[in-house]
């Protein structure tokens, strides 16, 4: 039987901060079972995503992914396996959660997804390709959840210059008919940058294409305490979602024991939310992060700590120590 958590710690710090959620999944009692992923499954099986690991993550209630890549490997060849993966799942809606803003990113189209190659004449192209019903489907799951929260959408695109940005527009202009209370504005790529480093607190929701969610997701991250804290959430139609760190593998601090785990214990909360139907467990588990984050940060945010010592205060605070003289 498929474990209900498939965890791919991949490579770099992935594996690093991993264990300390697959500790937290113990502690609750969630069951969870790992498989290779990125460079390390191509080390181990010539593959960065093995039909075992895909036909695992199918048969899961939730993914939960480190990080892959590093200089070891040939560019793209562990992240293939990424893209690979987002695109069989069809997990379409990535939320990215940074400080009081969240970003919705279209994950399975766009430029990533789009025709590509190399013609005769050496001419190397990516193309940017996407369906209106493609548009559709991201910009509603980013209206519903702007209907949660402040209200309030930015529509982000490069309407002044690509069709594929004309699209986004008119698609999602159209179905702001059908949310009254939402408020929408459009803006465009480069300004919306330049926005969330200058004025954050003005963003509730946004939502956009891959590649501009790619990019503004790490601005966002950096504005709000940098890319250590910053969890995400891909989901699709189903109730199957994977939950992964905005960051990568980090490499320059791999095996230092400097890690921040808290993007990876966010993504661990996104999961127990949205696909474990645990959202009492997902509440004690985020105050248990905000509280180690405060009294015992990692480098990356101004303290000392270690990627364990910050993993043993989460799990003290999951699991208090019986008090003395307590009769249990
Ligand atoms: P990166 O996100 O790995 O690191 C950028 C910077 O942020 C580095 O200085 C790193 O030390 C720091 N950082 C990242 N996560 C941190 C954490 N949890 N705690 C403390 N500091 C942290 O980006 P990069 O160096 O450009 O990419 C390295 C590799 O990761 C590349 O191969 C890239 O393709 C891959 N990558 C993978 C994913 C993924 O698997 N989801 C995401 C992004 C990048
Ligand atoms: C991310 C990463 C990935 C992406 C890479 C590793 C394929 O940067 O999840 O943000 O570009 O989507
Ligand atoms: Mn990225």
């Amino acid at each position: 039987m498929a474990a209900r958590v498939a965890c791919l710690p991949g490579d770099g710090i992935g594996p690093e901060v991993m264990v300390e959620a697959v500790r937290v999944l113990d502690a609750l009692g969630i069951e969870h079972a790992e498989y290779p992923f990125g460079g390390a499954a191509i080390d181990a099986l010539g593959t960065p995503l093995p039909d075992e690991t895909l036909a695992a993550a199918r048969e899961a209630e939730a993914v939960l992914l480190g990080a892959v890549g590093g200089p070891q490997w040939p560019p793209g060849a562990c992240e293939k396996g990424l893209i690979d993966l987002r695109g069989a799942l069809d997990v379409y809606a990535n939320l990215r959660p940074a400080g009081t803003l969240v970003i919705v990113r279209e994950l399975v189209g766009g430029l990533y997804y789009g025709a590509r190659g190399t013609r005769p004449d050496g001419t190397v192209f990516d193309t940017c390709e996407y369906t209106p019903a493609q548009v559709e489907r991201v910009a509603r799951r980013a209206f519903e959840l702007a209907r949660t929260r402040g209200g309030k959408l930015v529509s982000v695109d490069k309407a002044n210059v690509m069709e594929t940005g004309r699209l986004w527009r008119r698609v999602v202009s159209e179905l702001a008919a059908e949310y009254p209370d939402v408020e929408l504005k459009h803006g465009l790529v480069d300004s919306v940058a330049m926005w969330i480093v200058m004025h954050p607190e003005e963003f509730d929701v946004l939502v956009m294409e891959n590649t501009f969610g790619d990019i503004l997701s790490d601005v966002a991250a950096g504005v709000f305490g940098g890319l250590g804290l910053a969890a995400s959430a891909s989901l699709g139609d189903g109730t199957l979602g994977v939950y992964e760190p905005v960051h990568g593998s980090a490499p320059d601090i791999a095996g230092t024991g400097a890690a921040n785990p808290t993007a990876m214990l966010r993504s661990l909360v996104l999961a127990l939310e949205h696909s474990l139907g645990e959202p009492e467990q997902a509440r004690v588990l985020e105050a248990a992060v905000d509280a180690a984050l405060a009294s015992s940060p990692t480098p990356d945010v101004g303290g000392r700590a270690t990627t364990r010592q910050f993993g043993d205060v989460v799990l003290r605070a999951l699991a208090p120590a019986p008090t003395v003289g307590s009769s249990r």
